[in-house]
């Protein structure tokens, strides 16, 4: 049985006082951690903050970080930093990372080997662009973006990554992609995965969706068997809706 599994995507929202309020208000509104997993993706300055008001079972995931151990990259933030801090998880490419920042499979594929060596669990995401589905090869698209970025993944680190996946045109568009449409995608990945592992680890991988979820359209995308959680943005930022969205099971 796959957990679900529902993480808050704050992007470039909410200072440290805001984050703390927020993850106070959601923690105190008692989410069966025994039904799901969920958790958190703040601004790095906000991490180690918001862990004091986490317990173990939390997820708190950072929104991106580098490939290497240390060095000479003025910005940039490692693995061990992020675990210092109290991360469990990294999200890496998300599409705006992709997209706006030009981070390519390549680097994607760096940044999950070394948080995975790192003990890391990572949110791998992909999705294909809106000209891509009108030309009809998202499923080569995100099925390409699994194989490079999963490059050297090995059959047990592969335990510890979820993948999202997350069409670019219904991120922050209000548009959502269709239950079938998200399903049929998930099928895709599942299958792919039995190809580069097996059909245990298949079975096992969590797959999330994004783009555009909402408390009036999670019950409906976690109806289906194989969509396992949300990477959830716009809707995350507010108490109120979030606690809808992780409450989607009563
Ligand atoms: P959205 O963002 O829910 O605002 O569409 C999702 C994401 O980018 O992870």
């Amino acid at each position: 049985m796959r957990k679900p599994l529902i993480v808050g995507n704050w992007k470039m929202n909410k200072d440290i006082k805001e984050g703390v309020d927020l993850v106070k208000a959601i923690v105190n509104s008692k989410i069966d951690q025994e039904k799901i997993d969920y958790g958190f993706a703040p601004p790095f300055v906000s991490i180690y903050e918001i862990k004091k008001y986490l317990n173990e079972k939390h997820i708190l995931a950072a929104q991106n970080m580098f490939y290497e151990d240390s060095g000479a990259y003025t910005g940039e933030v490692s693995a061990d930093m992020l675990i210092s801090a109290g991360c469990n998880f990294v999200i890496l490419g998300h599409s705006e990372r992709r997209h706006i920042f030009g981070e390519t499979d390549d680097m994607i594929n760096k940044k999950v080997i070394q948080a995975l060596n790192k003990g890391l669990n990572v949110i791998l995401c992909v999705g294909e662009l809106l000209s891509e589905r009108e030309a009809q090869c998202e499923e080569e698209t995100v099925l390409r973006q699994i194989s490079l970025g999963l490059k050297g993944v090995d059959n047990s680190m592969i335990e510890k990554v979820v993948i999202a996946y997350e069409p670019v045109w219904a991120i922050g568009t209000g548009k959502t992609a269709s239950k079938d449409d998200a399903e049929k995608m998930h099928k895709s990945i599942r299958n792919h995965i039995a190809k580069l592992y097996d059909e245990d680890k298949a079975k096992n991988i969590r797959i999330m969706y994004g783009g555009s979820v909402k408390p009036e359209n999670i019950k409906e995308l976690m109806s289906s068997e194989e969509i396992d959680g949300a990477l959830v943005g716009g809707a995350s930022l507010k108490a109120e809706s979030f606690i809808q969205i992780l409450k989607y099971y009563e």
